[in-house]
């Protein structure tokens, strides 16, 4: 049986992971700030949108459409039309649903079966997964959301501040069916940023670390240059 696949639409990346994400998937972009997941991530919903596809963006950071707006409107991906056409919507998190996470779950699911996304991003997930952490319901929570998700036949990319080592302790780590690590090392004084797939379920990929640069085109791997 072949696997259905949806392209990320980030060059260089699809031809790593034999066409696309798997469709349904769940995948963690992990990496430090500054490596570039907010840029990768938004890019694959700009990237569904010209195809007519719906994506949702979901975040705890306060009005995401501003900021999605105002870091990355210099890209020529942008396209503020996608947005005013609901091809691509923001659901933000608010500080509430931090007191209340069993809030939280209907709140996305009512906002997913509304507009019946194709692609779903939620950057970062590193606050809402403390406030679960918390309350001590962040597997459950994880686990519902994550078939939830995949009950719509979507592509989801969860992003997460985390490094290599933090992998395989955390708990996003062996709940999604991908994982790509994105990371600047310094090498020789200088630092370059790279691209990994570590983990994508029933697909052949590349492994190892590819060279990866971020232009006004956006994200983009150079796949086999080191
Ligand atoms: N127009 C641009 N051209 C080149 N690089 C850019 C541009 N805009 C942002 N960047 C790079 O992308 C980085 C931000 O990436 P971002 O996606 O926000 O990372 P993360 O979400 O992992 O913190 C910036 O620190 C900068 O290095
Ligand atoms: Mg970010």
């Amino acid at each position: 049986m072949t696997i259905m696949r949806r392209e990320t639409g980030i060059v260089g990346l699809d031809k790593l992971i034999s066409g696309g994400f798997p469709v349904p998937s769940t995948v963690l972009i992990g990496g430090e700030p500054g490596t570039g997941k907010t840029t990768l991530a938004v890019q694959t919903l700009f990237y569904g949108a010209k195809k007519g596809e719906v994506g949702i963006y979901i975040t705890a950071i306060s009005e995401p459409r501003w900021v999605v707006q105002k870091f990355l409107s210099e890209f020529t991906f942008y396209d503020e039309a996608a947005i005013d056409k609901e091809k691509i919507l923001f659901l933000e998190i608010r500080k509430s649903f931090f007191e209340e996470p069993g809030k939280l779950l209907p709140r996305i699911k009512q906002f997913v079966e509304r507009y019946e996304p194709q692609r779903v991003v939620i950057d970062p997930i590193t606050p809402i997964k403390a406030a679960l952490d918390e309350k001590g319901v962040t597997r459950e929570f994880l686990h519902d959301l994550f078939e939830f998700l995949k009950g719509f036949n979507c592509i989801s990319i969860i992003t997460a501040e985390l490094s290599y080592n933090e992998i395989p302790k955390s708990l996003e780590g062996y709940m999604v069916d991908g994982i790509i690590l994105l990371s600047y090392p310094e090498e020789k004084a200088v630092r370059r940023k790279f691209l990994e797939v570590l983990k994508m379920r029933g697909t052949k990929h590349v492994t190892g670390k590819q060279l990866v640069d971020i232009t006004n085109e956006g994200f983009l791997v150079h796949a086999g240059l080191r």
